[in-house]
């Protein structure tokens, strides 16, 4: 049986994106495409570019839609996205959701399913609270939830110390979320008018939310 490959996560901050993208990539061998790590190495980058991106993450504001439609587009465009995808964070406007059409149909490919990761604001802001992240390959972790192996260490990069996202302070979640109900929940309307959305319960632990997802492919 085949399953579906080329997806798109969605959710709000903290919702197991990043977490569930990380294991389905493994799963469907296909590349998972992070929007907001592509983002934090344009920012590590540095140059003119790289201030920009910077000062506009730490506020937690979205970056504009032209800058991020011009990564994906040459991200999908790239030989290991020919078999399928998986976008975490991207598309989070109805632009960028209009723009995400136009380049699959001008590559040729689809998108088969979008995928709902539901979760309410407390468990939201306790999980951001928590996340620990390898600066090195980008792993999420959280500290009572999914904790490393080795106090503070990446379990897949030796010795690699594990990091608190700037953005993750109380104050800047507070204003991603207020962000993302108002730019990025639209984007829900024009998938379910389209018949490609599914909703997942995100409230119960990672292998479950694993299992259920593998199940609507
Ligand atoms: P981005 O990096 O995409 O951040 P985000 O969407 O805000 O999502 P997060 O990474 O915070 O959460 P997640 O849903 O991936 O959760 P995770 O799996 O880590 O974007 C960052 C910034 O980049 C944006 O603010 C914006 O500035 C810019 N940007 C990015 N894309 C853009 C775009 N398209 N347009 C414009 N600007 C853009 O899990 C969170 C924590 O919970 C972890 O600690 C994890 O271990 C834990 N956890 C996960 N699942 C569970 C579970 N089931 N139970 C308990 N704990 C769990």
């Amino acid at each position: 049986m085949k399953l579906s490959a080329s997806l798109a996560l969605f959710g709000p901050p903290g919702a197991g994106k990043g977490t569930q993208a990380q294991r389905l990539s493994k799963a469907l061998r296909v590349p998972h495409i992070s929007t907001g790590d592509i983002l934090r190495q344009v920012r590590v980058e540095g140059g003119p570019l790289g201030v920009e991106v910077n000062e506009i993450m730490r506020r937690g504001d979205l970056v504009p839609d032209t800058l991020v439609v011009n990564i994906v587009e040459a991200r999908l465009a790239q030989s290991d996205c020919d078999t399928g995808f998986i976008l975490d964070g991207f598309p989070r406007t109805p632009l960028q959701a209009q723009a995400l059409d136009h380049i699959l149909d001008e590559q040729g490919k689809t998108l088969d399913v979008v995928i709902r990761l539901d979760v309410n604001e407390a468990e939201l802001v306790s999980r951001l609270a928590g996340r620990r992240t390898c600066p090195r390959c980008g792993r999420a972790y959280h500290l009572r939830f999914n904790p490393p192996l080795s106090d503070s260490l990446c379990d897949d990069c030796p010795n690699q110390p594990l990091q608190v996202r700037e953005d993750d302070r109380e104050e800047t979640v507070r204003d991603r979320l207020r962000i993302y109900q108002v730019e990025t929940a639209p984007v829900i309307d024009y998938y379910e008018k389209r018949g490609l959305l599914k909703h997942v319960n995100g409230h119960v632990p990672p292998d479950e939310v694993f299992a259920c997802i593998l199940s609507l492919l």
